[in-house]
């Protein structure tokens, strides 16, 4: 059966952490897969969550199946937390939610409703956008092309030619949007731009489909969703794949979840049956322990405000590492200017060098980032910054 097969290359992010790891390089740096570090290189769970855990361990009674739609609690809590807890949408019977594992198993949900919804449908996605993305709509049967968003030579977005083909789309089409600290560019949309593609939407009718990952690491949990919101007051319909991965530094209990605005309630129940449908077909329900641990912290008013102050501080640090890499890089003479890094949001930036530039970093640095030259910038400390600048500039004098 399986003779015919040949090994696939290692994935294109996750493949970085295992080259990492099986580094001997007492100075390697690993910038590569999108995972929060600390001042030391560590991953913690987040007090917040901890406590929540905790929590959940000493009332938790049963292992059996929860609800094919996933903890109520979370899914209640989590849409007051992208929506705005006074959004009125919530109480308008158009919105439905479906727990489901991680931000990837979320977007592979509203990617096969679209399949049965409208199977020639077109997913348009930024160029670039997260490598996944791709696979996940190429697996689900979907056709794809790439918008205009982001300039790798001006480090800049390209925002009249993006507006120019979504003005061409209609109502076959659906664009898949970055919610905030867009992964891997770092440049998000500006206020400006989501008014103006959130009256494309409604104008053309083509269906918006936001990819949610990192709520709180750009600016704050409601800045940086406020285009969204706008967007979602307007349009019809859309879809949205929320991440507690990051933001909750849950990365490995899979936790996330699909919402559907529809027109209608009574639409809504109908888009509900088929996620849920397509689930029971894929992995029957969702993993239990992230999600309830979420709804335990999400409904306790003082471990949410834990959290909000781990949150702020993450989103801090990799602000204050975002500058202390700009002026170590400038420090060092170099002749570019990567003053657009401070202006980014969320983990990522573009470092803008060429594939074999980054493949040199590697090789002569065992400083580790993703082909694209996207680099974590909470993989950055003040005790390797040093020794990345003068990487940095050393390939870009050569
Ligand atoms: C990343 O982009 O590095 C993260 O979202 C992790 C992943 O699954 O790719």
């Amino acid at each position: 059966m399986f003779q015919q097969m040949t090994a696939l290359p290692p994935d294109p992010l996750l493949g970085i952490a295992a080259a990492y790891k099986a580094d001997s390089n007492p100075k390697k740096v690993d910038l590569g897969v999108g995972v929060y570090k600390t001042e030391d290189g560590k991953t913690p769970i987040l007090t917040s969550v901890q406590k929540s855990l905790q929590i959940l361990l000493d009332s938790e009674d049963s292992k059996s199946y929860i609800q094919p739609r996933g903890n109520q609690a979370f899914l209640d809590n989590m849409e007051q937390l992208v929506l705005g807890s006074s959004n009125p949408l919530l109480a308008s019977g158009r919105v439905e939610s479906v727990q489901a594992p991680g931000g990837t198993g979320s977007l592979k949900l509203g990617f096969q409703l679209i399949k049965r919804s409208n199977p020639n449908a077109k997913i348009w996605v930024s160029g670039p956008t997260w490598a996944n993305h791709v696979a996940l709509i190429k697996s689900s049967g979907l056709d794809h092309a790439e918008y205009p968003y982001y300039d790798k030579a001006n480090n800049q977005l390209k925002a009249d030619e993006m507006l120019e083909t979504l003005a061409q789309l209609g109502p076959n089409d659906v664009v898949l949007l970055h919610g905030c600290c867009h992964n891997p560019t770092g440049e998000d949309l500006t206020p400006e731009l989501w008014n103006k593609i959130t009256d494309l939407a409604v104008e053309k009718g083509f269906l918006p489909y936001i990819d949610i990952a990192y709520q709180g690491f750009g600016i704050d949990l409601d800045t940086d969703v406020a285009g969204v919101r706008h967007l979602l007051s307007k349009v019809p319909e859309a879809l949205i794949a929320t991440s507690c991965s990051k933001n909750f530094g849950l990365y490995r209990e899979r936790t996330g979840l699909i919402t559907t605005v529809s027109q209608t309630p009574e639409l809504a129940s109908v888009a509900l049956s088929h996620v849920l449908n397509i689930a029971r077909e894929i992995y029957s329900m969702p993993p239990s322990y992230g999600g309830a641990a979420v709804g335990i912290l999400l409904s306790n008013p003082e471990l949410t405000t834990e959290w909000k102050g781990e949150l702020a501080e993450m989103c801090g640090r990799m602000r204050n590492l975002r500058a202390m890499l700009v002026d170590k890089i400038h420090e060092r003479g170099v002749d570019e200017d990567f003053s657009f890094i401070n202006r980014q949001n969320g983990m990522f930036t573009f470092l803008g060098i060429t594939p074999e530039q980054v493949q040199a970093m590697r090789d002569e640095y065992a400083i580790y980032m993703a082909g694209s030259s996207r680099i974590n910038i909470a993989g950055i400390s003040s005790s390797n910054v040093d020794y990345i600048a003068d990487a940095v500039a050393a390939i870009l004098k050569k």
